[in-house]
């Protein structure tokens, strides 16, 4: 693995660790002595039509935190705070220190692909007195049968997803933004979240989960004809003037969804396939291929039973089983260490974005809570939706848009 990451510094080669290719990552001079890899020094722009963190490839190491404006804050407070977030962001996404008291936390660290992305929640609107351009979409989701939620690790008035390829660039962003909010707001709560390290394996791959699935195949692709329509808001359209500020903006499911994985690790190997409907080893469906195959859900095995369950959770959350709803699934795992019994606290921070939560995670969790073979091996911990506008220009600060 470290001579894979050493040979791509030396050539100084871009890296692309993801099935997940969208905006250009740029990777500064590596391969001379000295030089950072080009791990350490690839960065992600701040500005443009989109926030990163959403088509960026999957990185490493994730924060999530949500804030509540504290008592008295309202719109003059955000405006102040989303201009400060935007200016550390700014700055620490390219590599350089936080604009007031830096930690050096980061220091001899390149960006390593840092990401800070900004959302608006439900109850934002109503303490900023913007209630007339809050989005329907952003209406509370349903009550799910399955869930069991604990309500003060969801929603907030603000959320900032936080992705680096490095541990200590990402906890130095999250420590500067909350340093940042000062005043204005506080933490509601924090998660933090991992994936596998890029050069891990030999050759770009999906990644896996908690659960040992490769977990990601089935995403739309940036080169798909459909894919902005899916995932960001159109710029102009019959949505009404007052949410014109979201055109080119995305909506953020989050769940944190725990795994019970000590039942799940007793299931044979088989059985733990059945319930996704795709092979592990590699991801392909049961109904053979490799893992870009289509799944062939009429496909009827020797005994006369569906080769890919009824209940599978890859056939029910298939975009044609469900009027074509589609989302960016984009997830962390996590771990928050042992319980009494031994049963780890770990699963996966889904993180999904669609152009609209109606036509995205809605319908689909609606199917999966209803009949999903892996219902019983998962529990819905927290949930949040957020508003993210689009990207900001250069001089600009998130959410301009929408607050000034
Ligand atoms: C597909 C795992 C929760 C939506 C998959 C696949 C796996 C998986 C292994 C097959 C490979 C792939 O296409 O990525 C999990 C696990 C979950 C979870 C472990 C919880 C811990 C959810 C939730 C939703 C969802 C909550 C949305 C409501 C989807 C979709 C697909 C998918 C849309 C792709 C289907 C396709 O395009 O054919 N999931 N999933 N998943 N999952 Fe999940």
């Amino acid at each position: 693995a470290g001579a894979a990451g050493l040979a791509l510094g030396a050539t100084g080669g871009a890296l692309a660790h993801s099935a997940l290719t969208g905006e250009t990552a740029t990777t500064g001079a590596a391969g001379s002595a000295g030089a950072l890899s080009s791990l350490g020094s690839t960065q992600v722009a701040f500005h443009g039509d989109r926030q990163a963190g959403i088509t960026t490839p999957m990185q490493s190491k994730g924060h999530l935190v949500a804030f509540d404006l504290a008592p008295g804050a309202g719109r003059a407070e955000a405006v102040a705070l989303m201009r400060r977030w935007s200016e550390t962001a700014r700055r620490l996404m390219a590599g350089e220190t936080a604009p007031t008291a830096d930690t050096g936390i980061a220091l001899d660290a390149g960006p390593s692909s840092l990401t800070v992305t900004f959302g608006f929640g439900h109850s934002f609107f109503d303490r900023t007195g913007l209630t007339a351009r809050r989005p329907v979409a952003l209406d509370p989701l349903p009550e799910f049968s399955g869930d069991r939620l604990d309500p003060r690790r969801s929603n907030g008035d603000l959320w900032i997803q936080i992705g680096a390829d490095d541990a200590l660039v990402a906890f130095h962003a999250l420590r500067a933004l909350q340093k940042d909010a000062g005043e204005a707001a506080r933490v509601r709560w924090q998660m933090n979240g991992f994936n596998r390290s890029p050069g891990a394996t030999a050759e770009p791959m999906t990644a896996r989960n908690l659960m040992g699935q490769v977990d990601g195949t089935g995403n739309p692709k940036p080169s798909d004809p459909d894919f902005d329509k899916r995932i960001f808001v159109p710029g102009s359209g019959p949505g009404p003037a007052e949410h014109a500020w979201m055109a080119g903006g995305s909506y953020a499911v989050v769940r944190r969804i725990r795994m019970l994985l000590d039942d799940w690790d007793k299931q044979s190997p088989q059985k733990q396939e059945q319930v996704i409907g795709r092979r592990k080893a590699d991801g392909a469906p049961l109904t053979g291929g490799t893992e870009t195959t289509k799944l062939d859900l009429d496909r009827l095995g020797p005994d006369g039973r569906q080769v890919i369950p009824a209940n599978a959770h890859a056939r029910i959350s298939a975009p044609e089983q469900n009027g074509g709803a589609a989302m960016l699934r984009r997830p962390f795992s996590y771990h928050d260490g042992f319980g009494e019994d031994g049963s780890p606290d770990a699963g996966l921070l889904f993180i999904c974005w669609q152009a609209d939560p109606l036509r995205g995670f809605v319908p689909v969790q609606r199917k999966l809570d209803r009949g999903d073979a892996l219902s019983e091996f998962i529990r819905h911990e927290a949930s949040g939706l957020y508003a993210v506008p689009p990207g900001p220009r250069p001089g600009e600060y998130v959410g301009a848009h929408l607050l000034e």
